[in-house]
């Protein structure tokens, strides 16, 4: 379909124009901030909740979350761009997982390449929404072009609460401790309390 768009300037509004055009032009994701905080909103698959303080560093090669489960346990869960992923508790009881992935942190344009869906309204927000490879589905604010929400194929959803741009994590927060060095400690069964039995 081709506009005539001479024609358009002449018989219609400014607006349509600008609509014509928007049509024309399939928005593609907006890249992550190279460093950021965001507080999230999670709801996992198993239909628990908890908040997650996000901390993505490009530079730092390093992307942190720490879990808040709901009424339960705070989880570290800090991931470097080499691959190494340290997940653990702090305190008496403190665990420790060490796991290592193939692949690092996301790139900041990890969604480049997403199929988009159109928009959608998603917790009271007009968002363009993607999809990639079946995997995630992502939401951005069409006004400010922030993440709104993205969901993964498993069902765990997560919702963007705050969006610091620029903000930065301090490296001694980042520090996995000692007892994830300790191959003797880094046991599966003690990562479970009595507590997450219940459930
Ligand atoms: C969490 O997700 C499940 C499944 O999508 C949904 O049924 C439930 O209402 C959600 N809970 C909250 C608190 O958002
Ligand atoms: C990856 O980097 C982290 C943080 O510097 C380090 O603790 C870990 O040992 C490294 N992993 C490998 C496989 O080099
Ligand atoms: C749970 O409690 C029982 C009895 O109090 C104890 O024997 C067991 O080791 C505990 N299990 C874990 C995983 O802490």
């Amino acid at each position: 379909m081709k506009l005539n768009l001479p024609l358009l300037w002449g018989t219609t509004s400014v607006l349509l124009c600008c609509c014509s055009c928007s049509l024309i032009q399939t928005p593609t994701p907006t890249p992550w901030p190279e460093q950021f905080h965001a507080l999230l909103y999670m709801n996992l698959s198993t239909t628990r909740l908890q908040m997650s303080d996000l901390w993505y560093d490009w530079p730092r090669g390093r992307n942190v979350n720490i879990f808040q489960k709901q009424l339960g346990e705070v989880l570290y869960d800090v991931e470097w761009d080499n691959g190494t992923s340290y997940y653990y508790t702090l305190g008496e009881e403190g665990s420790c997982r060490v796991m290592h992935f193939e692949v690092g942190i996301p790139l900041p344009d990890f969604m480049e390449g997403a199929e988009y869906l159109g928009t959608q309204v998603t917790d009271g927000f007009l968002c363009y929404l993607w999809q990639k490879v079946d995997f995630i589905w992502y939401y951005e604010d069409v006004l400010t072009r922030r993440p709104v929400r993205w969901d993964f194929y498993d069902g765990i959803s997560s919702h963007v609460m705050t969006y610091e741009v620029g903000a930065v994590l301090p490296d001694s927060v980042t520090q996995a401790p000692a007892y994830c060095f300790n191959q003797n400690i880094n046991n599966d069964n003690n990562n479970k309390g009595n507590a997450s039995n219940f459930f």
